[in-house]
């Protein structure tokens, strides 16, 4: 059974694109010719929505009938059942491929980077992740602190990642970092960055695997010390400062093959 099958029940209710995450997507694949795109590991589908409804016709592949079940359909998408690693399509089926916070889900990612290659002939490949040398940096991770071993044992290292993608694809890659806007509306683990209230939301908490793979015991003692810090206002003191920014860089990153002129 997919992971997702289990942990993604609630999905849709709180991983809507977000619009700025959305734009600059857009933005990223519009500097290329693209027509067909394919959605690696689409989830409900928040994404390749947001390409259906700017024109482009989305192959969306995802393993979890859970993730599927709560997808919105438009005609302009079409729905696959199968993994990165062995995409059921054929050579040069799409243009171009996004992978949205998937890889790190991925079995084997540089066999699916083969993959996605061969199924958009050397067209562009755009990643949104999440940089884990930034991790032990966030202050939640002050109060669930095996997040940390969790994102540094799942996320490859940005370096290392586009290397890879690099030597997979022979083009040039380009790291772009995305800071996360204060109202994010695609609930992923740092959606409440100057929002700690949100943590206390269990369909919140839902939507994030990290918060999956944590024992009760942590999450339960994570929760109430949180609590309690805001309760006192030391949660205030040391991070409160984060309330005034509208942006802030938690280390997702955007990352896209350029190619060769
Ligand atoms: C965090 S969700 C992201 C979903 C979507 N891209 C989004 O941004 O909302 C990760 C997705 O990757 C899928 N996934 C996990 N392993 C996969 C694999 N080997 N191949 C394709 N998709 C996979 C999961 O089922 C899940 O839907």
């Amino acid at each position: 059974m997919a992971l997702y099958d289990t942990i993604g029940r609630t999905y849709a209710q709180t991983r809507s694109s977000d619009p700025r995450i959305a734009a600059k997507l857009l933005e990223i694949l519009m500097s290329r010719q693209a027509s067909t795109i394919v959605d690696i590991g689409a989830g409900t589908g928040s994404y390749a929505l947001v390409l259906a409804e700017h024109g482009y016709r989305v192959l969306a592949v995802e393993p979890s009938a859970t993730m599927q079940s709560q997808v919105i359909a438009h005609p302009a998408i079409e729905w696959i059942e199968g993994y990165a690693e062995n995409l059921p399509l054929f050579n040069q089926s799409a243009d171009a491929a996004i992978i949205m916070l998937a890889l790190h889900h991925f079995q084997n990612y540089q066999q699916a980077l083969y993959e996605v290659h061969r199924v958009t002939g050397g067209g562009q490949i755009v990643l949104f992740t999440y940089d884990p040398a930034m991790i032990s940096e966030f202050w939640l991770t002050k109060y669930f602190p095996s997040f940390v071993k969790d994102i540094e044992s799942t996320f490859l290292p940005i370096p290392q990642l586009a290397a890879v993608i690099q030597a997979v694809t022979g083009m040039r890659v380009s790291v772009v970092p995305f800071p996360l806007p204060q109202d994010l509306s695609d609930a992923f683990a740092a959606v409440g960055w100057a929002r700690p209230e949100l943590y206390f939301n269990s369909i919140v908490r839902h939507g994030i695997s990290s918060f999956a793979k944590i024992t009760d015991e942590e999450l339960q003692q994570g929760l109430s010390s949180l609590r309690e810090d805001l309760e006192m206002g030391v949660w205030e003191q040391k991070y409160g400062q984060l309330r005034q920014l509208k942006e802030y860089d938690v280390g997702y990153r955007f990352l896209y093959t350029i190619a060769a002129s």
